[in-house]
């Protein structure tokens, strides 16, 4: 019998034990992210930076990336924490990427007092360039 998908408190809740594998000396700003796949499964990712801080990546790219690796295709949310910060919603570079993928995600975060807040992607970015049209 499969089991029933998890609340968005038990994958926030997921997603901040990740806290810990950030990697952002740089920033101090560690952030995670877990991306449930359509088969229930949950792929972690954490913010990755580098002395050349502009190939640092976020955690929601790294768990998107790893996801597709692993062979998942189709998400259902995302649940996205910082240490520091309620709610952390995903830069603009993430959006793009994550709507390619995953058009009708949602996101879970967190309200300041901690409570879930469900955010469609969608709505963080209109008419969003998806797809291009070659010349013949
Ligand atoms: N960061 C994320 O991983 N996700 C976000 O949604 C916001 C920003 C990371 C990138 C960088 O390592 C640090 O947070 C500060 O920008």
């Amino acid at each position: 019998m499969p089991s029933a998908a998890p609340s968005a408190a038990a994958l926030l809740q997921s997603a901040r034990a990740l806290l810990p594998r950030s990697a952002a000396p740089y920033s101090r700003f560690p952030v995670a992210a877990l991306l449930e796949s359509e088969d229930g499964a949950a792929h972690p990712g954490v913010n990755v930076e580098s002395v050349s801080y502009g190939l640092s990546i976020c955690a929601e790219r790294n768990a998107l990336f790893g996801a597709i690796a692993r062979g998942a295709a189709r998400f259902t949310r995302l649940a996205l924490v910082s240490e520091t910060m309620r709610p952390v919603l995903p830069c603009g570079a993430c959006r793009q990427v994550l709507l390619e993928h995953a058009p009708g995600l949602i996101l879970l975060v967190e309200r300041p007092d901690g409570a879930p807040e469900e955010v469609p992607l969608a709505g963080l970015l209109p008419r969003a360039f998806t797809a291009f049209k070659s010349r013949p």
